[in-house]
């Protein structure tokens, strides 16, 4: 006779996703177990958002997701909608707000969320088990799974992997077991990386930025696919901000990105206007007015620090138009990103091509469920990636 514990439903991670489908497969009377290797659950939720957890966000549209099948991400984002989380959140009394476009955020504390999502798997079919690490993962006989952990065996129908991506090693959880169990069984992981996450410089523009540090401004970032426009933060080792880590997401190592440090005006268009008015004014003067005075002080410098410094009316129309295209196109290649260490999230994953956008079960290996960030589905920065875990992990829980 097998020593194994049975139940219904195993789910490897007790993250956003894994919490969301132990819950949904609960209130179905499914017999739950959750392992999860780490100390406590939830541990990114609880850092998130800068400990208020960016929750969701009031439009969330399928663009918002990098996929290689970008239809992948429509149905379960319409069977459990950023609408419904919303309404979780309202019925536990979670006061929240909107920070900026779209954005959701808790008024208190990410805390909140966790603990939202701890209470609704508070039933007495649901377990969870924590510091425990899988050892081996068996399809069995009766067409379900054998989990071996280092307490026991468990014996499953349905196994839900939401094990998470590699970002933020020091929690604990980035232990890459999802991608290693797709590969055992024959499904594709596209190449990972680290995403929504700083870039590094080398070089003048690193001693730049680093002289720099702490300096935010508004601009616009180019990749060869995308464009951002939002806040940049210069840092000791390159630039960070709101608009670098969405441009993270649409960059490649060796790519350059184009930055438009005064995107909110055309400098050529100011600066011949002065001119023909015959206004005193230097381009220093013109672009102090649009940006942090360091960064107008340092970049003339650097670029023009003779022309930058004199009256329009002594600069020729061609210089006019070179200083225009050195601030509206900052042309670099950062020399990488901070890596895992940083990385809001891991970039790529589990390949969708076989997984049913349906139901998240993969197609010829029955009864086994991917969700949340281990797939290779990437959203923005805005609250996307965790309504891609509350939609998928959904999903999952009500048909594992
Ligand atoms: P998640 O990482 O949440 O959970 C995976 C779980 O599996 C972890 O608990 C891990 O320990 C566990 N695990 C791993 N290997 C295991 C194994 N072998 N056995 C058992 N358990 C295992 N997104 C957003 O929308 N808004 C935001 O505000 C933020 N903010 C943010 C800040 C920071 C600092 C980070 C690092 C990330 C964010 N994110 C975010 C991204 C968001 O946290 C992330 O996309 C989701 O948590 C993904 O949910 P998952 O459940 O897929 O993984």
């Amino acid at each position: 006779m097998s020593n194994a514990r049975s139940c219904d439903v195993i789910i490897l991670g007790a993250g956003a996703a894994g919490l969301m489908a132990a819950k949904t497969a609960g209130a179905r009377g499914r017999r739950v177990v959750v392992l999860e290797v780490a100390n406590k659950p939830g541990k990114k939720i609880l850092m998130s958002g800068g400990g208020r957890c960016n929750f969701t966000n009031l439009e969330v549209l399928p663009s918002h997701f990098i996929c290689r099948n970008p239809h992948f991400v429509k149905s379960a984002l319409k069977q459990y909608t950023n609408w419904d989380f919303i309404g979780m959140v309202a019925e536990h009394g979670i006061a929240y707000h909107e920070k900026e476009a779209g954005q959701l955020f808790c008024d208190k504390s990410s805390k909140q969320i966790l603990a939202m999502l701890l209470q609704e798997c508070e039933l007495p079919n649901i377990d969870i088990f924590l510091e425990t690490a899988t050892s081996k993962i068996e399809s069995n006989v009766a067409g379900g799974f054998n989990v071996t952990t280092e307490t026991g065996v468990f014996e499953c129908q349905s196994l839900v992997i939401a094990t998470g991506g590699l970002s933020i090693p020091t929690l604990g959880g980035a232990t890459g077991l999802g991608y290693d169990l797709a590969r055992e069984f024959g499904i594709e992981v596209y190449p990972l990386s680290a995403s929504l996450v700083p870039f590094t410089l080398s070089g003048v523009w690193k001693e730049l930025s680093a002289s720099l540090a702490g300096v935010s401004l508004t601009v616009d970032v180019q990749t060869p696919s995308n464009s951002f426009y939002g806040d940049m933060l210069f840092t000791h080792r390159g630039l960070s901000g709101p608009a670098i880590l969405q441009s993270s997401n649409y960059w490649e190592l060796g790519q350059p990105i184009i930055i438009d440090l005064i995107p909110n005006i055309s400098l050529e268009k100011e600066l011949l206007t002065l001119k023909q008015k015959g206004i005193k004014k230097s381009p220093l003067q013109v672009i102090a007015e649009q940006t942090a005075r360091s960064v107008a002080d340092k970049m003339i410098d650097y670029w023009w620090p003779q022309e930058g410094k004199k009256s329009v009316l002594e600069l020729s129309n061609k210089t006019i138009e070179q200083i225009h295209n050195t601030f509206h196109q900052w042309s670099l290649t950062p020399s990488g990103t901070e890596g895992y260490r940083t990385a809001e999230v891991t970039k790529a994953g589990v390949s969708v091509d076989e997984i049913s956008s349906q139901t998240m079960e993969h197609k010829h290996v029955k009864n086994l469920f991917f969700v949340g960030e281990v797939l290779d589905v990437t959203g923005h920065l805005g609250g996307f990636n965790f309504q891609w875990a509350w939609s998928s992990g959904y999903v999952a829980g009500k048909n594992a």
